[in-house]
């Protein structure tokens, strides 16, 4: 394959300003091959260091200037404004950004062209459920003597980090609903997936009042402890590994300020009961475990099957993984492609060789086979819990499989695992079914019936239990995990009754109004 033009990208964006950086830089390689059969130059970042960081949040205090700043006190339909004239800048880029996408996290082009489009829906629809809630809260209750005139005000300042798995989409599902709620942020792309900001840096600097974006490039280690040490970060919105949600949450000096949005990993399993229709249990599986090479917090990381069933599931399904051929993302049909992380295949095979060890076997045909930037995908049976590959989310293509002849089995496996997300159950007996659903709900987020795990539609809640999320994500519910309730109380008298008919005639707040936004 081959990158039409190599980006450098030599700005950041901060206080408003595309401030050019001088300093050290990182090359930024796609592990897809270039003619010499080498890793593909795509272009450079700045790599900005421990001041750049803290200007960056100070910049952000400034414009949000505790809750003062012309964006807090703006009001909702000028911050959708601002909102509306950003995403008409970015629809312009869509090929450019999804090629980027493409070449540097190895997502299919039509998965690419997915996360964009579904970026830019996610970004239209958070308007209009802003749009819902400003109507909601454009009213005064009355209780008692008092009136309440109660809406949805900001927090403060978001601090926001997205994984490399999907770069736009899921920085931009913490992003948008924290800047419309009227919060200031700053934002450090993941460490795949970063070059597509060269196209965006001017919109968000042209869309936004100075300070509101501010958006930083470098290693997560050099920039994250100085900006959480300032003790000046209110929100921490965070979609990747536990480790680094803790870590940063270690560096703040006041704990009880810091609110926390976080997506991390999960474990979630696929449960194939004895009477489940194993043509579809086997479809779902192999597009749940494996979609984009099972680099999903969502992907079914371990699949538990009825003995009765095992050996007949166990025969279509390693048929089908075996049927799949790794391509270069940009090739049609592409579904299992190469890693992104130059790291990932040595670890793969940690976990393989690990569970080999300890009684597994590699039971699919091709599966086993490791280059320096792929992994075939690896059926391993039958895995048991001393196995690395039954407690670590292997974010990779290794598909562990249990056996189990007493559902209280994979019940009793999920209560004591450290994570809760999703589940996947397959089955036809309602009977069976329904004790089952009861006491799945309690121990994750979202129950699958006869299908994969998956995030969307974003209507959805997107959230998990235990060490798998904090707080919940989906279009309505991040715009409540990036605002708080806020009112008015005012008792019903003379004096309290013409001011607030007389603002809510003249305009004179932004808080106090009855408009309705259509
Ligand atoms: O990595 C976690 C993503 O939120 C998964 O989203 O289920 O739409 O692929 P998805």
């Amino acid at each position: 394959m081959k990158i039409a033009n190599k980006i450098n990208i030599t700005d950041y964006l901060v206080g408003g300003e595309l401030k050019e950086w001088n300093g050290d830089k990182s090359e930024v390689f796609s592990v897809i091959k270039n003619e010499n059969n080498l890793p593909t130059h795509l272009g450079t970042v700045p790599s900005l260091d421990e001041d750049a960081a803290i200007s960056a949040i100070e910049e952000a205090d400034k414009a949000y200037n505790r809750g003062r700043g012309k964006w807090p006190t703006m009001s909702v339909q000028n911050r959708i404004d601002c909102m509306q004239k950003f995403v008409v800048e970015m629809e312009k880029y869509r090929h450019e950004i999804s090629k980027l996408i493409m070449w540097e996290i190895c997502k299919s082009k039509k998965d690419a062209y997915k996360e964009f489009d579904r970026t830019i829906d996610y970004i239209k629809d958070t308007i209009e459920a802003c749009k819902d809630f400003d109507r909601k809260g454009a009213r005064f209750i009355k209780e008692d003597d008092i009136f309440a005139h109660i809406r949805r005000g900001p927090i403060g300042i978001v601090f926001c980090l997205g994984p490399y798995n999907y770069p736009l989409n899921e920085t931009f599902c913490l992003l948008i609903p924290a800047l419309i709620m009227g919060n200031a942020a700053i934002l450090k792309p993941a460490k795949y997936g970063v070059l597509f900001f060269n196209y965006l840096l001017k919109a968000f600097k042209e869309c936004f009042p100075a300070g509101v974006v501010n958006i930083i490039f470098g290693r997560g280690r050099a920039i994250g402890p100085p900006i959480m040490k300032t003790g000046k970060v209110d929100i921490l919105a965070l979609i990747g590994h536990s480790s680094s949600a803790v870590a940063l949450q270690d560096y703040h000096s006041d704990k009880n300020r810091l609110r926390l949005v976080l997506g991390l990993e999960a474990k979630n399993p696929a449960i194939i009961l004895k009477d489940a229709n194993l043509k579809l249990a086997v479809d779902e599986c192999l597009k749940g475990s494996l979609s984009y090479n099972g680099q999903r917090c969502t992907a079914i990381k371990v699949i538990y099957v009825h003995k009765n069933v095992i050996d007949n599931f166990l025969k279509s399904f390693n048929e089908k993984v075996d049927e799949l051929i790794i391509k270069n993302p940009n090739q049609e049909d592409a579904f299992i492609t190469p890693l992104p992380d130059p790291k990932q295949p040595k670890y793969l095979k940690e976990l393989i060789d690990d569970a080999c060890l300890k009684g597994a076997n590699i039971v699919n045909k091709k599966g086993g086979e490791i280059g320096d930037n792929f992994v075939f995908p690896t059926v391993l049976f039958p895995v048991k819990n001393d196995m690395r590959i039954f407690h670590e989310e292997q974010f990779g293509p290794i598909i562990p499989i249990i056996e189990f002849d007493d559902i209280n089995m994979p019940l009793r496996d999920m209560s004591d695992s450290n994570y809760g997300q999703q589940v996947s159950v397959f089955g036809e007996n309602s009977k069976e079914l329904g004790p089952l659903v009861d006491a799945l709900v309690n121990l994750v987020c979202r129950v699958n019936l006869n299908s994969s795990c998956q995030r969307g539609p974003d209507v959805f809640p997107f959230t998990g239990r235990k060490n798998s999320a904090v707080s919940t994500l989906s279009i309505y519910d991040a715009l409540r995990s990036f605002s708080i309730r806020t009112f008015v109380a005012s008792k019903d008298n003379r004096i309290n009754n013409d001011l607030i008919s007389d603002m809510t005639k003249t305009n004179k707040s932004a808080f106090i109004s009855t408009d309705y936004l259509l």
